[in-house]
């Protein structure tokens, strides 16, 4: 699971001080993998001499410490969080590739739990408008469970459905987003939220927007058909998530209550 290069282990011991599971001992003045492990890569990160490798993952991928890459300031840090705001306003242009894939590697690099990385993270683009079809398409179906289950939920989609149904731009679903991102995760539940909070980052880190939407996600979890679509039959909903350029400008932070914060 952990490869070890004993030529160019110095046996400073660094790895198994690090190794969360003690899958790492000094033997002879060198470092030896003895598992189980999760793979979490900490050994890799910390060796000053490049010595371990996990042949299972891409060993190219991995970066090294540059102190300059890490200069974003708590003030920045602290603004950056304060001025993200919901997008529900759009424009028509895509997101461009290189963008997308930064998007999806800020949401597999995430923590999970037990380092799983079970999360499935399905980004659509170009198909969105066979999506948004069949959403629409099986509309009725999926009032017909909720009128049963979650009836508020049914109430307020009855509603979308009219509005959409008059004018198909008034879409309270999707609004007039470009993208529309899933993330299934059946590991802990916090995973995907997780990685959904760095994805919506990175988007703003390069000038786009994204809106969370708690809607689709009950609309695609009642829906057998969307799921099929998705590929994530049998799976859990964690975050659903529209992206796009906004079209609002906002000039200033938004004000909020102080917080129920315990400080003891
Ligand atoms: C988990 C979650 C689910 C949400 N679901 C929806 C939704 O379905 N539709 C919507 O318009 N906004 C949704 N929102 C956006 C919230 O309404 C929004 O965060 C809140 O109004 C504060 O605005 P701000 O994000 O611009 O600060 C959701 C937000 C979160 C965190």
């Amino acid at each position: 699971m952990i490869e070890m290069n004993r030529d160019l282990c110095i046996g400073c011991g660094k790895c198994a001080a690090d190794c969360p599971v003690g899958a790492l001992h000094i033997i002879e003045g060198k470092a030896e993998f003895s598992g189980p492990c999760f793979q979490c890569g900490h050994c890799v990160a910390v060796c000053p001499v490049r010595a371990v490798a996990i042949p299972e993952y891409e060993m190219d991928e991995v970066e090294e410490y540059v102190p300059e890459t890490f200069d974003i300031s708590p003030e920045n840090m602290l603004h950056a969080v304060k001025f993200r705001r919901s997008i529900r306003n759009y424009r028509p242009e895509k997101i461009e590739g290189e963008k997308v894939t930064d998007i999806l590697n800020a949401g597999r690099y995430t923590a999970t739990a037990r380092n799983r990385q079970a999360c499935t993270f399905i980004f659509i683009q170009d198909q969105l408008e066979e999506f948004k079809a069949l959403v629409w398409e099986n509309m009725p179906d999926i009032l017909r469970s909720l009128r049963k289950d979650a009836p508020r939920y049914a109430k307020t989609f009855e509603r979308f459905y009219e509005k959409w149904k008059a004018d198909p731009k008034d879409d309270n679903f999707f609004y007039n987003c470009p993208a529309f991102l899933v993330i299934s995760a059946d590991n802990h539940p916090l995973d995907g939220g997780l990685a959904a909070a760095n994805i919506e980052n990175m988007a703003v880190a390069h000038g786009l927007g994204a809106l969370y939407s708690g809607y689709m996600m009950r609309v695609i979890s009642t829906s057998p058909a969307l799921k099929k679509w998705l590929e994530i039959e049998g799976k859990g909903v964690a975050c659903c998530m529209l992206l796009g350029y906004p079209a609002v400008t906002y000039k200033r932070t938004v004000p909020r209550h102080g917080g129920h914060i315990i400080r003891k």
